[in-house]
């Protein structure tokens, strides 16, 4: 195989590799441990000054308790409007398969990534539901126009799939932001914690965290400051 793989090699690539590494939303999160416990006073939910809201003097105003709660929701309202983006994602590649030739390696390569996002949705909701915060996702609006979007996955797949990507974009940012202060949203309000969210309590910090060197600095300080686990 030539050092640059052509469009073909690399769906093949990319669905060997899918073969190899899955995710399971009930598998692979260990969602009744009770470090994943979902408490109410746990202030690491307290919004990072480089979210939007969290940056902003009506929020840092407020008592501790309805920052927390305020937090919490808008972290459930990310995760649902994931989903529902998710949801159009789905519904549009299955529009673009249709037109897909017996043979083709788009054709596989798009199943395995429908396969890997129903288990993206499982977990966004299943978050959502343990929250207990009742929110909407998207606005109105959108979950009217989402049910002719799909479509556009097989008449316009260029524009469409382009329009994935760039939806994809706020959130790519707004977690990159929180990464950049090398922070979560505890770190906010816990100026030595530098784990990531969402970081099961008390334990080592999740693996989204950057370099083994700060890993091992971000359990250490985890150590001195994080809530305990028993703390359910
Ligand atoms: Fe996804």
């Amino acid at each position: 195989m030539s050092a640059v793989q052509s469009y073909e090699e690399k769906l093949a690539t990319l669905s060997e590799g899918s073969v190899r590494l899955s995710f399971n939303a009930f598998k692979d999160i260990p969602w009744d441990d009770p470090a994943y416990a979902i408490v109410p006073d746990d202030e690491r939910w307290i919004l990072p000054t480089v979210d939007p809201l969290g940056g902003h003097e009506w929020y840092r105003s407020l008592p501790r308790d309805r920052q927390i709660e305020i937090g919490m929701a808008r972290m459930a309202n990310i995760c649902k409007v994931g989903w529902q983006f998710e949801n159009v994602l789905i519904k549009g590649v299955m529009e673009y398969l249709m037109d897909v030739p017996n043979g083709s390696p788009e054709f596989r390569y798009l199943m395995h990534e429908v396969t890997e996002e129903t288990h993206h949705i499982q977990m966004f909701q299943e978050f959502v539901n343990r929250t207990g915060a009742d929110i909407p996702g998207a606005a109105g609006w959108f979950r009217v126009v989402q049910s002719v979007l799909p479509v556009f996955g097989r008449l316009l797949p260029e524009i469409f799939f382009t329009g994935i990507l760039a939806g994809e974009e706020p959130i790519d940012h707004l977690q990159k932001a929180i990464l950049r202060t090398g922070g979560d949203l505890h770190r906010s309000s816990c100026g030595s914690c530098r784990s990531t969210w969402p970081r099961r309590r008390g334990t080592s910090p999740s693996p989204t965290s950057s370099s083994p060197a700060r890993r091992r600095r971000s359990t250490r300080s985890a150590r001195r400051c994080c809530p305990s686990p028993t703390r359910s």
